[in-house]
């Protein structure tokens, strides 16, 4: 049977708290509608002791949403966790998530704490969450660069205070795959009450690992991955919900894992993400770019046309796409403007085709992209224009008009 994979999604709060990606009230409580559609398991609200929009925000989404949890993030100190309980409770499903950083470096540089005094802190503050709400994460920020058998250390104390869930961040994205899987591995092994909690991973993405660091962690045990739309979040972002789910789903076999998410609402969830915040998703994006399912070379354009499982391993409406979409330019073949030319309603014999392709490569050359608009005027003058020695200069001039 495949294992369940939790989606933990924080688009709303680390997402959001990223530069040039925040949003309105209500902008909030849309996209958090759109995450229920989506069928994540978590919706990470805010942070809510932060400010009295972030307070309000996840007030009003726990009001709001019913079919997943709603997680407000909080240090450690009783007042936070109080603060994101006052706006967590209206939830049918709350979840307190509550964090203190572990690593050295944060310890000596930031919190100024002794790793006995946060072992205090943290069992204090997972006790007071416990006595408020019944599912408590609990977050070692820095794990990754933890020292693993004090980050061991702490996980079965917060355990023994009643966190159910205990989030590994690798908060500075500096984590590699194997070494990452390997420390999942050894708290699975080595931490004695980890039965009792759900082990999660938030993997950031500085060198661009996020989303394998996050898949190395489940073949390793982790059961709560925690992600966003479109790969939004601190500095390079966070691992990238849609690519996890979609990994996941497309090589099941592989991962004996799957999650509940609809995926045919991972494109409408990526579009509403991008039009809320002002920021286009970047063209080559895996799954949502606009590229994902955009074919362009001639070899691939008449495999697809054939059989699009010769060059996508996945369909686009499996992920919400409409349709794939057979891009003219430069390095398409006759096929792919025959097949064109035919949904646009005209008929040509093979010779004609050909005429109008000589043509076409010749502005191919000269414009970037080849619209519907240029395949109508090439089929009305292709014919004749390529019996003509000037076939560049004449499509230069329809260019200028
Ligand atoms: O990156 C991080 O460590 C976080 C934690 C608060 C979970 O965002
Ligand atoms: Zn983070």
């Amino acid at each position: 049977m495949n294992k369940h994979i939790q989606i933990f999604d924080t688009t709303l709060r680390d997402g959001e708290q990223s530069p040039g990606f925040s949003m309105t009230h209500s902008e909030k409580l849309r996209m958090a509608e759109q995450l229920e559609i989506l069928g994540v398991d978590v919706i990470e609200a805010g942070f809510p002791i932060a400010s009295d929009g972030d307070f309000e925000a996840v007030k009003a989404i726990s009001k709001r949403i019913t079919n997943c949890q709603v997680a407000g993030l909080c240090r450690i100190k009783h007042d936070d966790i109080c603060r994101a309980w006052e706006a967590l409770q209206f939830a049918e499903k709350p979840r307190i998530h509550t964090f203190v950083a572990t690593s050295d470096i944060h310890l000596v540089h930031k919190l100024n704490m002794s790793r006995e005094q946060v072992i205090e802190a943290a069992i204090s503050g997972v006790t007071f969450a416990r006595s408020l709400c019944d599912v408590v994460e609990f977050s070692a920020e820095d794990a990754s660069r933890t020292d693993p058998d004090f980050l061991c250390q702490i996980l079965e104390a917060v355990i023994e205070a009643g966190a159910t869930i205990v989030n590994i961040p690798d908060t500075v994205g500096f984590a590699v795959p194997d070494e990452f899987g390997s420390l999942i591995r050894k708290i699975k092994t080595e931490v004695p009450n980890i039965s009792k909690a759900t082990i999660s991973v938030h993997c950031h993405n500085d060198l661009g690992l996020g989303v394998a660091n996050s898949l190395a962690a489940i073949q390793n045990g982790a059961k709560q991955i925690e992600c966003t739309i479109n790969g939004i979040g601190e500095r390079a972002g966070n691992a990238s919900l849609e690519e996890i789910v979609m990994a996941l789903a497309v090589r099941k076999s592989f991962y004996g894992s799957e999650t509940k998410v609809n995926t045919a609402q991972l494109y409408p969830s990526s579009q509403l993400l991008a039009e809320i915040t002002g920021n286009q998703v970047q063209p080559n994006k895996a799954i949502v770019g606009k590229n994902a399912f955009a074919h362009e070379a001639g070899i691939h354009q008449d495999g697809v046309l054939k059989n699009p499982l010769t060059y996508e391993i996945m369909t686009p409406q499996t992920v919400g796409v409409p349709q794939n979409s057979l891009v003219l330019g430069k390095h398409s073949g006759r096929r792919a403007l025959g097949d064109r030319l035919d949904k646009l309603g005209f008929t040509f014999s093979k010779d004609e085709v050909n005429k109008i392709y000589q043509c076409f490569t010749v502005l191919a050359d000269l414009k970037k992209t080849i619209t519907d608009e240029d395949l109508i005027y090439l089929s009305k003058t292709g014919i004749d224009l390529a019996e003509k020695p000037d076939i560049a200069e004449n499509l230069q001039e329809y260019i200028n008009q």
